[in-house]
């Protein structure tokens, strides 16, 4: 039996996915739905049309050529600026709709107006459908594409979890990655192998993005590293002094990194910075005669890089500052009593004027007021031979 096939005009709302029904004129002045008219309520010989306006996504890529905050067009929500820390790609996902058209293929009723011309009046009745066993395959066909509003989501390269500005120091031990409680000495892995899994020194936490840095000589890099102790190397930097061991990053996010505080660089690592990763000045200074594992800056001290060393001459141990101002090394205390200590190879500040030093020989962990005053022993943590250490220094828990 073939049936004549004619438009129905619907409108389906029962359906929640489905934004609309279909809605074709009626033609040939037959109006009534094609189905068995039961008083009323109309059983439908052919399933209704529905149409269902979909989500649709394409994605393209962008090459952002250096660092920086980029401003994005309009109609990209809910970001408006990416900001990229060095050379990266970018995709960029439009969302545009399309429309599906297809035959209902569920059971559905619905009420639906249309002229009677054997009553000569529009008439509202019940339209139902149900499909039969053997046609429950629909296939849907797209039948036209909305280039409606374009609502664009942007992500950059996925960039591991930054740190939180947490009490703890971080240790680097050759390329293993350590949280120290500087209370209890309590050191827990973070994680092994960073970068090519050779030494990595120098390194400071920065106050800006929450990452550390470092540097790691074998590939004379700068290196990021993550909460999670993930790793990656800040591309197109320029070069820390070689033999680097001696890092920390200052307010301005300015990587002040130097060969037992001799050689030096201060390299950009401010976020978004015109000249990011670009040696702002350098030079060579002379540390007291005192031998320089590590160094920190503590804001409320003022601009000076504060370290404890062991003095070659003498065999004791004082604290002097590099001045970021002059680029001279001061001297600020001597310990006479000290003599236990060898090599304070990881040091943490903290922003109410204290410096935390950790023996790498006995592992033991001293506070030193930067005020000069005497330095005294908090606990235990593990030594080691090649280590350096940060801590945000605006926390001031320990
Ligand atoms: C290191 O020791 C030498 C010799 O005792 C002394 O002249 C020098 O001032 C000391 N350096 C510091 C920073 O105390
Ligand atoms: C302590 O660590 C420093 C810095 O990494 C290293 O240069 C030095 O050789 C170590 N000293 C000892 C005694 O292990
Ligand atoms: C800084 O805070 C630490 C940890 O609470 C404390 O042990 C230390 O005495 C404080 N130093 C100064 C100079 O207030």
């Amino acid at each position: 039996m073939t049936r004549p096939r004619r438009p129905f005009l619907c409108a389906i709302v029962a359906l929640s996915t489905i934004s609309n029904i279909a809605a074709s004129p009626i033609s040939g002045g037959i109006c009534l739905p094609l189905g068995i008219d039961l008083g009323g309520i109309f059983d439908l010989f052919d399933a209704p049309l529905l149409t269902e306006v979909v989500p649709y996504f394409t994605s393209s890529i962008t090459t952002l050529a250096s660092a920086g905050v980029y401003t994005l067009g309009s109609g990209f929500a809910p970001a408006t600026t990416i900001t990229a820390q060095g050379p990266t790609e970018v995709t960029i996902t439009n969302i545009a709709t399309q429309t599906t058209t297809y035959p209902c293929p569920t059971s559905t009723s619905f009420t639906s107006s249309f002229w009677d011309p054997c009553k000569g009046c529009s008439t509202t009745a019940t339209c139902r459908w149900t499909p039969s066993a053997s046609t429950t395959t629909v296939t849907s066909t797209v039948t036209s594409t909305v280039t409606g509003t374009v609502t664009a989501s942007c992500t950059s390269t996925p960039t591991p979890p930054p740190l939180s500005c947490d009490p703890y120091g971080y240790l680097i031990q050759y390329a293993t990655f350590y949280r120290v409680d500087l209370t209890t000495g309590a050191t827990t892995k973070v994680k092994a192998g960073l970068g090519d899994n050779s030494a990595i020194n120098a390194i400071g936490y920065n106050t800006l993005d929450n990452f550390i840095y470092g540097f790691q000589a074998s590939t004379s890099t700068i290196i990021r590293i993550a909460a999670d102790g993930t790793s990656s190397t800040v591309v197109g930097a320029d070069s820390p002094p070689p033999s680097s061991n001696v890092g920390d990053v200052d307010s301005n996010g300015m990587y002040w990194v130097s060969a037992a505080g001799e050689s030096w660089s201060q390299i950009d690592l401010f976020p978004g910075s015109a000249t990011y990763g670009k040696t702002i000045s350098k030079g060579t200074a002379t540390p007291l005669g005192l031998q320089i594992a590590d160094w920190v800056y503590i804001p409320i001290t003022g601009e000076y890089l504060y370290s404890v060393g062991t003095n070659s001459t003498s065999g004791g141990i004082s604290m002097i500052r590099f001045s970021m101002a002059s680029k001279e090394w001061e001297k600020v205390a001597n310990y006479p009593t000290l003599k236990s200590v060898s090599t304070l190879g990881a040091q943490y500040g903290m922003n109410n004027g204290t410096l935390w030093a950790s023996d790498n020989n006995s592992g033991d962990i001293w506070q030193f007021p930067i005020d000069g005053t005497s330095p005294f022993k908090v606990s235990q943590g593990p030594s080691s031979g090649s280590n350096d250490g940060a801590r945000c220094v605006l926390n001031l828990l320990a």
